[in-house]
C-alpha cells in the first residue's frame, strides 16, 4: 500500500537533508572565509581597502554594476597589461566565493 511506505520515504528523506544542509553550510562559510583571505593575499595589493575604495592599481569592486559574468571573466582571464589572469591558480569554486565576497562588500564602519 502506498501510505505506508510514504512515510518511511519522507523520513529517510527528511534525515538525509538534515545531514547534508549543515555539511553544505560549513562548505559555503568555509568557501567564503578562502575567499576573504585569498582576496587579501592576491587581489588587495591592487584592489584598495579589500575592494572597498579607490585609489590603487585597480578599480574600486564593491557596489560594481558589473555583471556576474563580467566579474567571473575578468578574475579567470584577467586583462592584458593591467590584471593578471587567475584560471589557472584559482578553482571555479573558489573563484565563485570571489564573486560572492565581492557582492557582500560593505563599506568598513
Ligand atoms: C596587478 C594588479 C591586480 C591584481 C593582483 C588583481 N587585479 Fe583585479 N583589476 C586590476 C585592474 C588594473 C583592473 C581594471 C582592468 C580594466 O582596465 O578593465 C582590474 C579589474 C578587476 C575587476 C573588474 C572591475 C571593473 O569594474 O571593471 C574585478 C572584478 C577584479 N579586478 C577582481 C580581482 C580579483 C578577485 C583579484 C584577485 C584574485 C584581482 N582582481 C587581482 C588589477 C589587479
Amino acid at each position: 500500500m502506498r501510505t505506508s511506505v510514504l512515510p518511511p520515504a519522507l523520513a529517510v528523506l527528511v534525515l538525509v537533508a538534515a545531514m547534508w544542509v549543515p555539511a553544505w553550510a560549513d562548505d559555503t562559510a568555509k568557501a567564503d572565509a578562502d575567499a576573504q583571505n585569498i582576496f587579501n593575499s592576491t587581489c588587495g595589493w591592487c584592489h584598495q581597502g579589500g575592494g572597498r575604495v579607490a585609489g590603487g592599481i585597480g578599480p574600486k569592486l564593491m557596489a560594481t554594476d558589473k555583471s556576474d559574468d563580467f566579474i567571473v571573466n575578468r578574475v579567470k582571464n584577467g586583462k592584458e597589461g593591467r590584471m593578471p589572469a587567475f584560471g589557472a591558480s584559482l578553482s571555479d569554486a573558489q573563484i565563485q566565493a570571489l564573486l560572492r565576497y565581492i557582492r557582500n562588500l560593505k563599506p568598513e564602519s
